[in-house]
């Protein structure tokens, strides 16, 4: 007997939109037809969406942010928001301390997600700094472990890498099948413009997108990109927020780099006049690259429509507003550049695209499916997740398109005290949520346990991605 069957739903992958009935046993999707026999459980989604749960491979937990500062989320409130946000599977990163052993590092956010976690996990590995050691020994022993993606940062004082560095970690990827992650801000523009506007007395959270322009993340998308094609290896530009970038991995693609572009719903829904809010309220938006301009939010959205992005993600980096260990900690009234970088939207990432993407016209149901899900899984080697498919994991979420609700940071799940979307209407929001066959939210209520989302290995993959876009570049 099948333990669970979704019936009469809509059910789209990144391909195809069908009606059928789908059976679960044992935690996998075994069957997909008309009149399956009957579950021990049964799920009526007549007039629904059944979508495959969605990964957000950019999401940041439990991350030490400086001292005094504390995430507003840890893996529990985190998954439990991305949970209710029609999520499955995140993929958090793991910031090692400098001089700290990387599989330590590892251990240590093991032991804060374990049994913590309401949607299964993954975790990109942080590179803050690199040696013989690390390159030669540490990096590959882990990609063989299932720890195949890095990230590396072209900016932030302490984190950066050089290019030579850079260099040294793309071949590892080469060698081992991994994938590097980058942070495309240069930072020694943006010293200069901070401290001239410092020097200026110019201290006001807005500057904090005034100090980082465009031209600062155009000119290190162009050199990681050129890195990417003298080592031959893959790349994913991560967070990227405007047009000159876009065009830099259009370009790039065409002359045969392996790129994977990713967007985030802040560059579709906010601009740099956000950080302008009363007092210090423009904190709220603070993030790293920052929010553009309308022409840049167009950009992005062409971006997602043509297949230049393969991956829509929240960068989901949590902090409270009001509150000392957060945006507001002693040493933020000092400058914008002291205010943490990051924004919530782990809940949000999914019902934005949905409701400004699919509802309102500008992409299908299968490239929603594609970005939100079914690309994560095959850039990242999640290799039974992200389709709905005989033999993948049975994760599944189920959507009401008729459900019509604005953003209100009290309905909210995650730990922070406010969401950079309040009051934005929504059309459709997911309503069930399957993991692993398990229902875990049912008509909105959670209903699943902590600790049912459990940790996932990956593989390295190296094949292309099916972008059925592509010739539309
Ligand atoms: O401002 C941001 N995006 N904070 C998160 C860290 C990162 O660079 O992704
Ligand atoms: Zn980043
Ligand atoms: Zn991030």
């Amino acid at each position: 007997m099948l333990d669970l069957v979704i019936r009469g739903g809509t059910i789209a992958t990144a391909s195809d939109v069908f009606t059928a009935d789908i059976g679960i046993r044992n935690g996998r999707i075994v069957q997909i037809g008309e009149a399956l026999p009957p579950g021990a459980e049964e799920i009526d989604a007549t007039g629904r969406y059944v979508l495959p749960g969605g990964i957000d491979s950019h999401v940041h937990l439990s991350q030490p942010s400086g001292e005094g500062i504390v995430m507003a989320d840890d893996f529990e409130s985190g998954t439990r928001s991305a949970l209710f946000g029609g999520n499955t599977t995140v993929l958090p990163f793991c910031l090692p301390a400098r001089g700290q052993p990387l599989r330590e590092a590892l251990t240590a956010y093991h032991a804060l997600a374990e049994g913590e976690c309401y949607t299964d996990f993954s975790f990109h590995l942080i590179l803050p700094e690199i040696n013989a050691a690390i390159l030669g020994q540490d990096l590959p022993a882990l990609v063989a472990d299932g720890y195949t993606s890095f990230k590396v940062f072209m900016t932030y004082e302490g984190l950066r890498l050089n290019d030579a560095e850079i260099i040294r970690t793309l071949d590892v990827a080469r060698r081992t099948g991994a994938i590097v992650m980058v942070h495309c801000e240069n930072e020694d523009a943006i010293r200069y413009l901070i401290g001239r506007a410092e020097e200026a007395g110019e201290i006001a959270p807005r500057f904090h997108a005034l100090t980082r322009p465009i031209v600062v993340e155009r000119e290190a998308t162009h050199r990681a990109l050129s890195l990417a094609e003298v080592v031959d290896t893959r790349i994913v530009i991560v967070h990227v927020s405007n047009g000159p970038a876009i065009d830099e991995i259009r370009a790039a693609r065409a002359r045969g780099v392996n790129v994977f572009g990713e967007t985030c719903p802040q560059y579709l829904m906010l601009t740099a006049a956000d950080l302008d809010g009363m007092d210090w309220e423009g904190a709220k938006f603070v993030c790293s690259p920052p929010p553009r301009d309308a022409a840049s939010q167009e950009a992005c959205w062409r971006g997602l429509e043509t297949g230049v992005f393969d991956l829509f993600s929240s960068d989901h980096c949590p902090f409270r507003y009001d509150d000392p260990a957060g945006k507001l900690h002693p040493g933020s009234r000092r400058g914008f550049r002291h205010i943490p970088n990051g924004i919530p939207g782990v809940e949000t990432r999914l019902p934005i695209l949905f409701s400004e993407g699919v509802m309102k016209g500008r992409i299908d149901l299968p490239r929603f499916v594609a970005l939100t899900a079914t690309n994560h899984a095959e850039v990242y080697g999640l290799e039974r997740k992200g389709r709905i498919a005989v033999g993948m994991d049975a994760d599944i979420a189920i959507w009401d398109p008729e459900e019509r609700r604005a953003i209100r940071h009290a309905d909210l799940h995650d730990g922070a005290d406010y969401s950079p979307y309040e009051g934005l209407e929504i059309w459709g929001w997911p309503t069930t949520v399957v993991l692993g066959g398990r229902t875990m939210i049912e008509d909105g209520a959670l209903v699943g346990q902590k600790g049912a989302g459990r940790y996932r290995s990956r593989s390295s993959i190296q094949a292309p991605l099916e972008r059925g876009l592509r010739t539309a570049l």
